[in-house]
C-alpha cells in the first residue's frame, strides 16, 4: 500500500469512525471469537504488557479487557480518532501506519482483528509481531481471506483490500520468525450477511470503512449500473448476499514469563 492508499484508508476510517463501532457487529464477533480461541488454548489470564494494532474504535480492546488483565496497554491506529479507544481503556496510544511507527519491545501479548487485510504484504507484520514477542508471549491475530466480500471481487470491484490472505500465509508467518513460536491455533469461517438491496450492502461498507481502497467516484449511472449487477447476479429470495472470509492464528512462544 503506497502513501496515497494509506491516506484514503485513513480518511475513510475517519469519515466512519462515529458510526462503526455499531455497524461493525462482524468485526465485534470476530474479536470476540479469537479472545476465546485464546481462552481455549490456556492463554495466561494475565499479561505484563499488551501491544494492539489498529485498535479502532475497540472491539478486540473490549473483548481482550473482559477476559484478561494488563499492567501496560499500547493502541496503535492510523487512525487519529482511534485515541478515544486508547482513553477508554487507560492506554498508551502510538499513532500512525504500523508499518512505520517504532514498536514497543518484548510485549507479552500482541493483539489484532481486522486491521492486516490494509496491508499489501500482511504476513510480513505478522513476523514482525512474533519476533518482537517477550519469551513465554502471546499472538492472537485475524485478517480476512481471499473469499472476503467475493461478490464485490466477481462484479470486478477493485475496492478490495489488498492483503486478503489464506491462514497458512499467517501460520508461515509466525514459524519464519524461530523455533521457539508454536501456531497453537489456526482456523477460517465463511459466512454470509443478508441484505435487502445492494445499495444496502454498500452503505454497510461504508459504515464499517470497508470502501478506503476505492479511488473512483461513483456517478449516478455508475452506481446504478453497479447496484443493477448486484441484484441480477446474487439477488435470491433472502435478499442479497455479502460473503465475510474470516482467518484467525493463536501462537506462543517458548520461555519464562515475567508476569
Ligand atoms: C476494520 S477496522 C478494525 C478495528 C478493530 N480492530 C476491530 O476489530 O473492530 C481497521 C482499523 O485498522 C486501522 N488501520 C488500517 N491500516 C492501518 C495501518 N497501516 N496501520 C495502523 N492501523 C491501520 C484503521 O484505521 C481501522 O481503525
Amino acid at each position: 500500500m503506497n502513501v496515497a492508499a494509506a491516506e484514503r484508508v485513513q480518511r475513510s476510517f475517519s469519515r466512519s469512525f462515529p458510526g462503526y463501532h455499531d455497524s461493525a457487529g462482524q468485526q465485534a464477533q470476530i474479536a470476540r471469537q479469537l479472545v476465546q480461541r485464546m481462552s481455549d488454548s490456556d492463554a495466561p489470564r494475565a499479561y505484563g504488557s499488551v501491544f494492539e494494532i489498529g485498535c479502532g474504535t475497540g472491539h478486540l480492546t473490549a473483548a481482550l479487557h473482559r477476559r484478561f488483565s494488563f499492567e501496560n496497554a499500547v493502541l496503535n491506529d492510523l487512525t487519529p480518532e482511534a485515541s478515544a479507544t486508547a482513553c477508554i481503556w487507560g492506554a498508551d496510544f502510538l499513532p500512525g501506519d504500523i508499518r512505520n511507527v517504532i514498536w514497543p519491545t518484548r510485549q507479552d501479548l500482541i493483539a489484532s482483528t481486522s486491521m492486516i487485510q490494509w496491508l499489501d504484504a500482511p504476513g510480513d507484520i505478522v513476523h514482525h509481531a512474533a519476533r518482537s514477542l517477550a519469551p513465554g508471549g502471546w499472538l492472537a491475530i485475524s485478517g480476512f481471506g481471499p473469499d472476503q466480500y467475493a461478490e464485490l471481487s466477481y462484479l470486478g470491484s477493485r475496492s478490495q483490500a489488498p492483503g486478503l490472505c489464506e491462514p497458512d500465509v499467517l501460520a508461515q508467518a509466525v514459524q519464519a520468525a524461530g523455533d521457539e513460536l508454536e501456531v497453537v491455533d489456526l482456523w477460517q469461517d465463511q459466512r454470509k450477511l443478508w441484505f435487502d438491496t445492494p445499495e444496502h450492502v454498500l452503505r454497510h461498507l461504508r459504515k464499517t470503512g470497508v470502501n478506503g481502497r476505492a479511488a473512483h467516484v461513483w456517478t449516478r449511472s455508475t452506481l446504478a449500473a453497479f447496484c443493477e449487477n448486484y441484484r441480477r447476479t446474487f439477488a435470491t429470495c433472502d435478499g442479497v448476499p455479502l460473503t465475510y472470509h474470516p482467518v484467525w492464528v493463536v501462537a506462543r512462544k517458548s520461555g519464562c514469563r515475567t508476569t
